[in-house]
């Protein structure tokens, strides 16, 4: 199934992209930060930039999931085999389909005048797909934490929506994985 960008759009509009894009969290007073957004958010966005079905996005949150924290070598090799199939699939289906998203400009790409083999293309998929979500995950954890832990940061920021880019660098730069130790004692 090759999906069209209007098709893509359907999909979002008819509410079947499952990732809160702020509006379904916005009546509620407060949320599971991690499991009700920061896990759901990166593969919304990954799915729309791959054109990758939104119907599979449980399929690809458990694909992702068991594939970056499985402990049991077992399901973590039969789940790489399913996303395997499925993507060898989907990039069969790519092949002379010129489209605006990541997939095609990967399945339909030339090096030296020379088409791209289906396990050179697998290969990209899954690095993408293995590099792109677990990441904004926790970037994102780390980021809310620190706006949790500051109140008057969350209300600057409602005031000057216009700082909100150059905090996000700021907050890359600074917030790396140590942010237990409290400021002057450690990484910051
Ligand atoms: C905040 C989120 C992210 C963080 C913290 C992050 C972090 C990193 C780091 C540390 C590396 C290794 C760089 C090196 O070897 O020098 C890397 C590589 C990579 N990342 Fe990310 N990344 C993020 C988001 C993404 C996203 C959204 C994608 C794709 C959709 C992605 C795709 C990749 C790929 C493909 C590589 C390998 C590049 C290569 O082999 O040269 N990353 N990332």
């Amino acid at each position: 199934m090759v999906l069209s960008q209007e098709a893509r759009q359907d999909d979002r509009s008819s509410g079947r992209t499952r990732a809160p894009r702020g509006g379904r969290l916005a009546s509620k007073s407060g949320c599971e930060f991690i499991s009700e957004f920061a896990e759901l958010f990166p593969i919304s966005v990954f799915l729309d930039l791959m054109a990758w079905p939104h119907e599979m996005f449980d399929r690809f949150r458990e694909w992702n999931f068991t594939l970056i924290h499985g402990e049991d070598p077992e399901v973590r090799a039969r789940q790489l085999r399913e996303i395997t199939r499925y993507l060898r699939g989907l990039i069969a289906e790519r092949r002379g389909v010129v489209t605006d998203d990541l997939t095609s400009v990967i399945v339909n790409a030339q090096v030296d005048g020379w088409p791209l083999t289906d396990d050179e293309c697998l290969g990209m998929l899954i690095l993408l797909f293995g590099g792109g979500l677990d990441t904004v995950t926790a970037v994102l954890g780390l980021h809310f934490a620190h706006l949790a832990r500051h109140p008057e940061l969350q209300d600057h920021l409602r005031k000057h929506p216009e700082d909100i880019s150059a905090t996000i660098d700021e907050l890359l730069r600074f917030l790396r994985t140590g942010y237990e130790h409290p400021p002057g004692h450690g990484r910051h």
